[in-house]
């Protein structure tokens, strides 16, 4: 039979591929040419990550690769091979969302959502490294992160609000209100 369209990746061997993902130990075997962002959407079904360019310009995609922000539509899965990876799902703790995932909500700091998670998992790099940034850190930290709704100062307010929660000393667990499910439809 005749086929009509070009194939849009050379076919590639499967290898090993193993990494902590959220706090979970992920074994499985992957195309030795996948893309980080399409193993952790299609392979292992985590869709907080969200899609937006694929060319690395939006910040959409962002996870943390042992704690510092990467572009996963950039990287292929196997640098990411034996390390630790947080997605949006992994920012909460148990019923507790953080802190910055709670002052979104009460800023505005979100309005379409799509830009959200990678927003939200950059945010927490920053406050991790720097739980009291200036308005000028904040900028730099999310200046790869692009959002077609909010102007960005409810986002900057956003981030000020959380770190107010983490400079009083207050832990994820005891600075949130717990919710029955944090993320609906997540089992990883
Ligand atoms: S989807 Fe990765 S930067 Fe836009
Ligand atoms: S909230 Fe819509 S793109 Fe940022």
């Amino acid at each position: 039979m005749v086929q009509h369209r070009l194939p849009m990746l050379p076919p590639s061997d499967e290898v090993d591929w193993a990494a902590s993902v959220n706090g979970n130990a992920i074994s499985t075997r992957v195309e030795s040419n996948a893309i980080l962002l399409d193993v952790i959407r299609d392979s292992l079904g985590i869709l907080g990550t969200k899609r937006g360019c694929d060319m690395g310009t939006c910040g959409c995609c962002s996870i943390l690769i042992d704690g510092s922000p990467r572009l996963s539509c950039l990287m292929l899965a196997q640098e990411a091979d034996g390390c630790e990876i947080t997605t949006v799902e992994g920012l909460s703790e148990g019923h507790h969302l953080h802190p910055i995932q709670e002052t979104f909500t009460e800023c505005g700091g979100s309005q379409c959502g799509f830009c959200t998670p990678g927003f939200l998992v950059v945010i927490s790099a920053l406050l991790e490294e720097n739980p009291d940034p200036t308005d000028v850190e904040i900028k730099s930290a999310i200046e790869g992160n692009l959002c077609r709704c909010t102007g960005y100062q409810q986002i900057v307010d956003s981030v000020k609000e959380a770190s107010g929660i983490l400079c009083r000393g207050d832990t994820v667990e005891n600075s949130t209100e717990p919710k029955s499910d944090p993320h609906p439809g997540f089992t990883g």
